[in-house]
């Protein structure tokens, strides 16, 4: 007996870095697993590689009947929704505020947040349905303090901490649980690629050296602390944020000479 079988789980960015992570380690543990994401190529070929328990749907955060399909998708396929993770995220150039256009400013809070409640608004019904079930919100540790030169991911990650606490007073009575990761540098096409329009990647200026675990984080240190939090190990864990940074925001360890 495996910690999810019998249950169906839509990670949303379910074919990129830290998703497909998510989505493999969900359906080793069990799980029927729906790939939601924009990445129609990698997607599909995640399902063919991982068999009868997967689907691809196409699923554009932003797009209220693109979520309304995934949904559907899931139940079709699988007969109901248990969990929902709501991982896709997009990073805005560097920029200072000034200097942010106004677009740049609503694509990035529409991917990041909006897509984030519409996830939590389309798969409700269907949590219900299943009696209950758990959603997880992927925010950063840059919603938890300010990073210059990034302000429209920044108050799109704050944002979503303000919304998982809503969801979860919302849906508790329903057995729904709301919790929220914030992963500190993840090794992942986000930090080694710049993102669009910018020259340099997040990797080409962070050193992970001076901190207490001294390494980039992999993508399965968060997945392991999101599948706790799915589980029924976590059933008394709501509306509640866990960083997952390797120590980042403590800030520098002293080097070893000092002691
Ligand atoms: N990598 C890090 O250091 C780091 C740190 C903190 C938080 N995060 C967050 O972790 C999450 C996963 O990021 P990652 O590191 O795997 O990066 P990634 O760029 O590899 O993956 C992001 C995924 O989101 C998908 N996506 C983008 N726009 C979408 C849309 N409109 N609809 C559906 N999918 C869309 C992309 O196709 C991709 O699969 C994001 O929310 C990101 O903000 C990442």
């Amino acid at each position: 007996m495996s910690r999810f079988d019998n249950q169906t789980v839509l990670v949303t960015g379910g074919a990129g870095g830290q998703g497909s992570s998510h989505v493999r380690a969900f359906h080793a543990e069990g799980a029927n697993v729906v790939i939601g994401g924009i990445d129609t190529q990698r997607g599909t070929a995640l399902a063919d590689e991982l068999g009868p328990r997967a689907l691809f749907t196409r699923l554009d955060v932003t797009d209220e009947s693109s979520w309304s399909a995934a949904v559907l998708a899931a139940e079709s396929a699988f007969g109901a929704l248990n969990v929902l993770v709501n991982n896709a995220g997009v990073q805005n150039p560097p920029a200072t505020i000034e200097n942010t256009d106004q677009a740049t400013w609503a694509r990035i809070l529409d991917v990041n947040l909006t897509g984030i409640f519409l996830g939590i608004k389309i798969a409700t019904p269907a949590l219900r349905r299943a009696a209950g079930g758990a959603i997880v919100n992927v925010a950063s540790i840059m919603g938890l303090g300010g990073t210059a030169h990034y302000a429209p991911y920044v108050a799109s990650k704050w944002a979503v901490r303000g919304l998982t606490r809503t969801a979860a007073l919302e849906l508790g009575r329903d057995r729904i649980r709301v919790n929220t990761i914030h992963p500190g540098v993840i090794s992942t096409p986000f930090i080694h690629e710049p993102a669009a329009g910018a020259t340099a990647a997040i990797a080409d200026f962070y050193s992970p050296e001076p901190f207490a675990v001294p390494r980039l984080g992999e993508p399965a240190d968060v997945t392991r602390l999101l599948l706790f939090l799915t589980s029924s190990d976590a059933s008394f864990v709501t509306g509640s944020e866990y960083v997952v940074d390797g120590g980042l925001l403590l800030g520098p360890a002293l080097p070893a000479e000092a002691a």
